[in-house]
């Protein structure tokens, strides 16, 4: 017995065909005595297969009645149309069964640690042991059928736009995306590691050094960082560079994949240019640098009008160095009760607020218990008219000396309260970039300068030989953010030694250090490089927005958990002291 078709392809233009011969699981079973029923379950769908009892097959109705959930089988018959009575709409075979004449039993199949038919609530840590029984189901598979038409296109509008699709290797020297770096000890070099790449930047700078021009790749990086619904410590990325261009060159070729994909796999109109805000921007409206904007209740900052109120919780914040920030929520009904502001009190306190001060406007004026009695008439104007509030609004003050906390406790309450009231459209796709971001942050544990991408981001505008201003040099970087997940980012790069050497040199980063790791980015550099930039755009979150799904894990077939294990392999494991030996190492106990 040899397949000739796929269970879910067959349908009504085939009733009638003989000898027509399928393979798959068995999805389910149901035995009604002289008569079985099996759901065939191959990667195309399901197809109703039929046993009818009779003298003449005996032996195959008994192997029929035998048969369990996920038992590997071929199956060959009649195709026929089903009665009226059984038509199932739902199913793409569902006006039709195969009458089967002849099985074939594979294989077996073991007690299932779950059901595979059924959509029920498993732990995860039952789905990843057992990823290739998770993996069989329907609507999972679905997912990687998506994925891999993604890359198709993605690989299909960059070939056609003249990139060239170049690897670059795992085993390399470490680059600094900010992370720790996975190490592979050499076997040959004792006391020497390799770096598994974080990503491919320092190579894709090479290969326009060396005139590709267009260049992209679907990298593996790794990142050994804290795991979060979309970070794994190995994950893909979709990897751009290009020479001679600007910004508006790479934010364009980006905008045009994207908007391709997602008229291909979701047929979604999506209209580009994308919005662009700068990251001061961002911070200031949305508390963040990756805001979702599929709804508006932009932050407001009141630093400046309330430095000399009366008020003195305002006031005295502000002339501490602190800020006064406020979001206005457009309820209805009063939903947010006394209680409910309770629970946001607590919750802003648990994110590191000292408290919240709030005031609604009514028709009647404006009730509040603090804000009204030690705000001024005028001030209280200020508040109404920056917010343009209307009666039913409810306005939230944040206070404190520490900007930051001012800034990320606002961002977080803005989304909680999005999210409460219902603001966010699940089915909006919210794209933006966010530029002009500052060249570098200041670290305090490290108490030096830090790169805000990476090293090799190029200044703008500014004059970096100039240390006075280094706080407010803002980079030619550009982030893109859909709903409020980070999917991509990218820059012009340096392609001048003085301006790197400068940068490494604000960075804090010793001469010796650089030219252990990055002297043969700057060699390179000396020997004519082009003006270049690029991005970098996460595919399992492009994957996992697309399909719908909160966590790259159900885009990636074997993720590892929260707890960065492989629980499918085991991985990862003790190794062997001969193995330790080869390499050069011992293991410190804990
Ligand atoms: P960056 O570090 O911003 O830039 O990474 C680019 C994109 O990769 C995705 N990403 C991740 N996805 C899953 N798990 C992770 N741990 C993870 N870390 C990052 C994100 C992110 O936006 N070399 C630069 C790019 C460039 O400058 O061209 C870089 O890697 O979607």
């Amino acid at each position: 017995m040899k397949r000739n078709a796929y269970c879910g392809c067959i349908n009504e233009n085939d009733i009638n065909k003989k000898h027509v011969t399928v393979c798959g699981w068995v999805h389910s079973h149901r035995d009604h005595g002289g008569i079985i029923f099996i759901d065939l379950r191959d990667k195309s769908g399901l197809l109703q297969i039929v046993f009818r009892l009779n003298n003449k097959n005996l032996k195959l109705f008994k192997m029929a009645k035998d048969l369990k959930d996920e038992y590997v089988i071929c199956v060959k018959g009649l195709v026929q149309k089903r009665s009226e009575d059984t038509i199932n709409l739902n199913m793409f075979t569902g006006k039709v069964e195969l009458i089967a004449e002849d099985l074939k039993i594979f294989n077996k199949c073991a007690k299932l640690p779950f059901e595979i038919s059924i959509q029920s609530e498993i732990s995860e840590e039952l789905r990843l042991k057992y990823r290739y029984l998770d993996l069989r189901r329907p609507s999972f598979q679905k997912n990687f059928i998506i994925r891999h038409k993604i890359a198709n296109e993605v690989r299909n509008f960059l070939n056609e736009e003249g990139f060239l699709d170049i690897d670059t290797p795992l085993l390399t020297k470490s680059t600094p995306e900010g992370a720790r770096d996975f190490l592979v000890p050499s076997r040959l070099h004792h006391g020497s590691f390799f770096a598994l790449p974080q990503s491919p930047q320092l190579f894709k700078q090479i290969l326009m050094i060396s005139g590709f021009d267009k260049y992209y790749q679907f990298a593996k990086c790794f990142r050994d960082e804290d795991l979060r619904t979309d970070r794994q410590l190995e994950f893909t990325q979709i990897d751009i560079e290009m020479s001679f261009v600007e910004e508006d060159e790479i934010m364009n070729i980006t905008e045009r994949m994207l908007s391709r994909i997602f008229k291909v796999i979701l047929n979604l109109d999506i209209i580009i240019p994308f919005k662009r805000i700068s990251y001061d921007d961002a911070i200031l409206l949305y508390g963040s640098d990756k805001p979702d904007t599929r709804f508006g209740m932009e932050i407001k900052d009141f630093s400046q009008e309330f430095k000399n109120s009366n008020f003195r919780i305002f006031s005295s914040v502000i002339s501490n160095g602190g800020i006064v920030r406020g979001l206005c929520v457009p309820e209805e009904n009063n939903y947010f009760s006394r209680s409910k502001i309770e629970d946001l009190t607590k919750f802003v306190c648990s994110c590191g607020a000292k408290g919240l001060l709030h005031m609604r406007i009514s028709n009647f004026g404006i009730e509040s218990n603090v804000i009204k009695k030690y705000l001024k008439k005028e001030e209280l104007n200020i508040i109404k008219s920056k917010f343009n509030a209307k009666p039913g609004d409810l306005i939230i003050f944040i206070m404190d000396k520490d900007k930051e906390i001012v800034i990320e406790v606002l961002a977080k309450l803005r989304l909680r309260i999005g999210k409460e009231l219902k603001f966010i459209d699940k089915n909006k796709y919210s794209f933006l970039w966010v530029v002009d971001s500052p060249l570098v942050k200041w670290d305090t544990g490290e108490q030096k300068w830090k790169a805000l991408h990476h090293p090799f981001t190029s200044p703008k505008n500014d004059n970096i030989f100039n240390n006075a201003n280094i706080s407010t040099m803002k980079s030619r970087a550009y982030d893109i953010i859909l709903n409020g997940i980070e999917l991509g980012g990218g820059s012009i790069r340096i392609h001048e030694t003085d301006i790197q050497k400068k940068i490494f040199e604000i960075l804090n980063i010793s001469d010796k250090i650089v030219k252990e790791k990055f002297g043969f980015l700057l060699d390179a550099l000396n020997y004519g490089a082009p003006p270049h930039g690029g991005i970098a755009l996460g595919f399992d979150r492009i994957c996992s927005l697309i399909v719908g799904e909160r966590s790259i894990r159900e885009v990636i077939a074997f993720p590892k958990t929260q707890k960065t294990l492989d629980l499918l392999s085991g991985a990862p494991s003790i190794i062997e002291d001969e193995q330790l030996k080869d390499l050069g190492l011992h293991v410190a106990k804990k």
